[in-house]
């Protein structure tokens, strides 16, 4: 009979090597890994063949797993198979479920432990170059989804707009002009935000703008990717503003 454990590891935004050494060790020290299906495939052929990987997460090809249906599989495999590593995209404590995973796995006496990991809240706006604080621009940032279960706009939404805190809006692309509406009662229009798609990855993408301009974008995004929204003045400190303001110095020249 093995023995079985259970570690919930953080894979980190996106690129494989953005994982900590902890959690590749961890990793590599796994009889079984049931995996969420942002994980970089990078990450995983660097793990052993003959370690058992499922994809237990939403965008899993043809599979949709509850998360009802992920708890028992986890101590399923624990009983079955020893050392489960279940691997979080980010960190598994931001908008990850785990606590429901600890929870279950715990209430069979399966002893559980965390590896941190890096959250694409702040990693993502940071390998673009966008810091989510800024000395004498923006001392504190506010992570969240902008909408509750069921389906409305969160108060949180509201309340972080009304602060000059930074917002990082995670799963929030699909209802990025509605988002911007709702920022704009409470922030300048010209406010600048930018949305980075498939973060830290080789087809990471990043589109810039000031919030009055949200309805042309929203047309622009493949809503099906995963992607970050930044909004505040922090955000120009990305290229793409220096290059505007460039433009707009050269226009008034003439
Ligand atoms: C369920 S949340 C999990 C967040 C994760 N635990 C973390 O700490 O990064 C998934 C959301 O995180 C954001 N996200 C995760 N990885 C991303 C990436 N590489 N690029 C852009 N957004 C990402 C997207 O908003 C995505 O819908």
């Amino acid at each position: 009979m093995k023995s079985p454990r259970v570690s919930l590891v953080g894979a980190g935004p996106g690129s494989s090597d953005l994982i900590t050494r902890r959690g590749f060790k961890v990793l590599q020290e796994a009889s079984i890994i049931l995996y969420d299906a942002l994980v970089s495939e990078e990450l995983l052929n660097e793990i052993d063949i003959t370690i058992p990987k499922i994809c237990v997460g939403k965008r899993c090809g043809e599979h949709s797993f509850t998360q009802d249906n992920i708890n028992k599989l986890i101590v399923e495999k624990a009983y079955t198979y020893g050392h489960v590593v279940r691997l979080k995209g980010g960190d598994p404590f931001v908008f990850g479920r785990a606590c429901e995973e600890i929870e279950y796995a715990s209430s069979f006496g399966i002893p559980v432990t965390v590896v941190p990991g890096v959250t694409s809240a702040i990693a993502v706006p940071s390998s673009q170059g966008i810091p989510v604080t800024r000395r004498g621009i923006s001392s504190s940032f506010w992570v969240m989804t902008a909408t509750k279960k069921d389906g409305n706009f969160s108060e949180d939404l509201k309340f972080a707009a009304k602060s000059s805190a930074t917002l990082i809006i995670l799963m929030g692309v699909r209802k990025f002009h509605e988002i911007a509406n709702e920022v704009t009662k409470y922030r300048n229009p010209h406010t600048p935000f930018a949305i980075i798609q498939n973060g830290t990855l080789q087809k990471e993408t990043c589109i810039t703008g000031t919030l009055n301009m949200s309805n042309s974008i929203q047309d622009q995004l493949n809503i099906s990717l995963p992607g970050i929204i930044v909004i505040g003045n922090v955000v120009a400190e990305h290229p793409s503003f220096f290059e505007e303001e460039l433009q707009r110095v050269l226009h008034s020249n003439f």
